[in-house]
């Protein structure tokens, strides 16, 4: 295990994400955590990482009390490298000149890091303090116009710093610059591949299922797909995955779940079609949260019904774990697998009734979205399931901006499922994050098709990149792209005679239009 501290701001996940892509396992935790328990998890190398604060603020995070007396090899980014520098003996100092963005490196001396690496390098900072002198016994590896010490390492003591971010893909050799520390500098092996993690999960789950049963909801995402996936191998039979059709979902994919991962995975299944209760549920209904409130409260509904159903039909062997799609970073953002993750765990389930109380077996808790999809495709799920874009829990309800109803449902779905077509055939499935197709259902505007008049409704295209939907810019989509999608749903759903795309960006425009 590599021990990622964080320091604040999001740069940790991504450095997190990194090491793994070395194919070394990393965890995230917070600075607070004291030097002995970090050690008791017994890491191979510890990383400081970035983060927005001064050391010289008052209460600005600094490394647990002992952290540099471990003996682990650490390895200081930007923050992380100023915390190093000032605890070590070296100064660190205010600039009146920040330094943000692409900046060149000068290597003045190759050490560990940069061995091999050109003289001179493309790379991603972002800080406004620096430091001036190293610590002794410490080489200055690196240097900028302003910024004297860039790169500096104790090679002896295992502690290595950089001012640059080299998890940002701005830094041009930012990859083997880690790869260096982890595997000369820390002396890591790369043991972290998808066939080990696949394995290892599948054990895991089953030792702590034993021959007990387990139900999962499947939602039709890739979360919950391949988590029922790779607990279906593990426990075979003792699984039932539910799956809700609340009549909410996108063209074909209801099928998907039905027949593709079925026939994947060989899970038993058990379906509900519960279309006329949510329609029924949203008759009328305007309000984005009031409709979230009414779909999310039908779901945990109908669920719990089918649960009942399931734990009924084998009355002697009761069903006693619950499967969730839970990832890292709800993990880490409720607290770092401590106490406050599981609160938020339970929470994801709302209030099941106290007599069908489940444990929860959640296989996908120490990996990151990417590292999901690859899992999937390890177990053999179906690229259509494993590469579907996030989809919301309450569907396409809350893509129709006005009430919902069967029949502007099926509008939508057919819009939409032109847009996915063409962007798949396309190419760029991989380039965009999501793509909603929202349907303006209470405005109308005048048209002309062939000799007539229309008065149809528009679609708003929302094409999306983003990391992680925290933030998202508006997707440049080629315009021949975008032509054909205007043309094929102008011409094959004849309620909509209207296309546009939206180009805010999040913030301020959120992702989904409700
Ligand atoms: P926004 O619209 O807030 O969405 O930018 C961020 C991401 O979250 C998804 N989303 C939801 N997912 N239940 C979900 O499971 C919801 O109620 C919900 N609302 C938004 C959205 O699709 C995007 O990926």
């Amino acid at each position: 295990t590599v021990l990622v501290v964080d320091f604040g701001a999001q740069y940790a996940q991504l450095i997190a994400r990194r090491v793994r892509e070395c194919h070394v396992y990393s965890e995230i935790v917070p600075s607070t955590m004291p030097a002995a328990e970090m050690l008791a998890r017994r890491p191979k190398a510890i990383i400081l990482s970035g983060g927005p604060a001064s050391v010289y603020e008052e209460g600005a995070p600094v490394a647990p009390d002992g952290l540099f007396d471990l003996g682990v090899p650490t390895f200081g980014i930007c923050y992380g490298h100023q915390v190093m520098a000032q605890a070590l003996g070296g100064t660190v100092e205010n600039s009146d000149v920040a330094e943000y963005g692409a900046a060149t490196i000068r290597v003045t001396a190759p050490g560990t890091l940069f061995a091999g690496l050109p003289a001179e390098q493309a790379v991603w900072m972002s800080h406004r303090d620096f430091v001036s002198s190293a610590p002794a016994g410490f080489q200055v590896t690196a240097r900028t116009e302003v910024t004297p010490v860039a790169g500096m390492e104790d090679p002896d003591r295992g502690f290595y710093g950089v001012q640059f971010h080299p998890e940002v893909l701005h830094t041009e050799h930012g990859m083997e610059i880690l790869r260096r520390f982890l595997y000369e500098g820390a002396g890591c092996r790369p043991g972290w591949t998808m066939v080990n993690i696949a394995e290892e999960s599948i054990d895991a789950v089953r030792a702590r299922v034993g021959d007990k049963r387990a139900i999962c909801a499947l939602s039709g995402g890739v979360d919950s797909a391949v988590a029922g996936a790779l607990v279906q191998r593990a426990i075979g039979d003792q699984l039932t995955c539910v799956f809700v059709d609340h009549g909410l979902l996108r063209k074909g994919e209801a099928e998907q779940v039905e027949k593709d991962f079925v026939a994947a995975t060989g899970v038993n299944l058990h379906v509900v079609d519960a279309q006329e209760r949510f329609l029924a549920a949203l008759d009328g209904v305007t309000d984005p949260e009031a409709k979230r409130k009414i779909i999310g409260r039908e779901f945990i509904r109908v669920f719990e019904e089918a649960a009942r159903a399931v734990v009924g039909e084998a009355a002697a062997e009761p069903v006693e774990f619950l499967v969730q799609g839970t990832l890292y970073p709800d993990v880490v953002e409720s607290g770092g697998g401590t106490g406050a993750a599981n609160i938020k765990s339970h929470h994801n389930v709302g209030g099941l009734p106290d007599d069908l109380r489940f444990e929860l077996v959640e296989p996908l808790r120490s990996l990151f979205k990417d590292e999901v999809r690859a899992l999937g495709e390890q177990l053999g799920l179906p690229a259509e399931i494993v590469w579907r874009q996030p989809f919301p829990g309450p569907g396409l309800g809350i893509r129709i901006i006005g009430a919902v109803s069967r029949e502007r449902l099926d509008i939508l779905r057919e819009a939409d499922a032109i847009a996915r077509e063409e962007l798949t055939r396309a190419g760029l499935d991989r380039d965009i994050w999501q793509f909603p197709v929202v349907l303006l259902a209470d405005v109308r505007s005048v048209g002309v098709q062939g000799d007539g008049r229309t008065y149809g409704h528009p679609v708003v295209l929302r094409p999306v990149t983003s990391e992680d939907a925290m933030t998202a810019d508006w997707a440049r989509l080629p315009y021949e792209v975008l032509q054909k999608i205007s043309t094929r749903i102008t011409n094959e759903v004849t309620e909509i005679n209207r296309v546009v795309v939206d180009i805010t960006s999040k913030p301020p425009g959120t992702i989904e239009w409700e």
